[in-house]
């Protein structure tokens, strides 16, 4: 039985007081940062760009795993490399060579990861898988923190893990979007290994117990 990783997301932090929330964040039990990146084409939403990740890469102590909701993002793998990014998500909805821009990502020294919509099917990432270090499967539609989770993603986790065992990969499955003590529980039932989680942790009034609540949570155990 395996701890799950725990990944807040800074866009539910206060952007005004962001070194004291990445510092919060330092001396909690989480492992990764969670930055997401919206250009206003791919998503409905701006959030912010390369000087605020820098920022955050200044005081983090934990690694980044940046979600980039952008279209073309094979344009700036190296610059969100240089701005600190240890796993690189890009969407597969918006990266027409998505083989050719996860061999660039790892060219990089960077994991590489793959997001998908709550529309995409998990048979779409059949010929994709082995090259992933990580699935980013979105449980809302990408845009904004703090909606509501789209329960079909428990049976979408579920494919997934039976998909990345069958090819023996190592690829780990992230959540993004509605995690909360409801969800994560059975999120990780089906599989999941990475929980990202931004209002459930940043409205929280004690923001380190509810990651330690995260982190205390039981991983899947694959019954052979
Ligand atoms: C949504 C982002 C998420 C978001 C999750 O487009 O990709 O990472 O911050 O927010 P919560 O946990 O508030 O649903
Ligand atoms: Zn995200």
């Amino acid at each position: 039985m395996s701890s799950p990783i725990i990944a807040p997301s800074i866009l539910s932090a206060d952007f005004a007081n962001l070194q004291r929330d990445v510092e919060m964040i330092n001396r909690s039990e989480a492992d990764w940062f969670h930055v997401d990146i919206m250009d206003g084409v791919f998503v409905p939403n701006i959030s912010f760009g390369f000087p605020v990740q820098k920022a955050v890469q200044k005081h983090a102590t934990k690694p980044l795993d940046v979600h980039l909701m952008i279209v073309q993002p094979e344009r700036y793998i190296k610059d969100f490399k240089d701005a600190g990014a240890a796993v690189l998500s890009v969407h597969i909805e918006a990266s027409t060579h998505l083989h050719r821009t996860l061999q660039a990502i790892k060219a990089e020294g960077m994991k590489a990861g793959v997001a998908i919509n709550p529309h995409t099917p998990v048979s779409a990432l059949e010929d994709i898988i082995a090259d992933a270090d990580l699935v980013c499967m979105m449980s809302v539609n990408p845009g904004f923190g703090g909606q509501k989770f789209i329960e079909r993603t428990y049976a979408k986790c579920a494919a997934l893990k039976e998909m990345i065992l069958k090819q023996n990969s190592n690829c780990l499955i992230e959540i993004d979007g509605g995690v909360n003590e409801i969800t994560a529980p059975k999120l990780l039932a089906a599989g999941a290994d990475v929980l990202v989680a931004g209002n459930y942790v940043f409205s929280s009034s004690d923001p380190l117990a509810t990651i330690s609540s995260l982190k205390k949570l039981t991983g899947y155990t694959h019954q052979a």
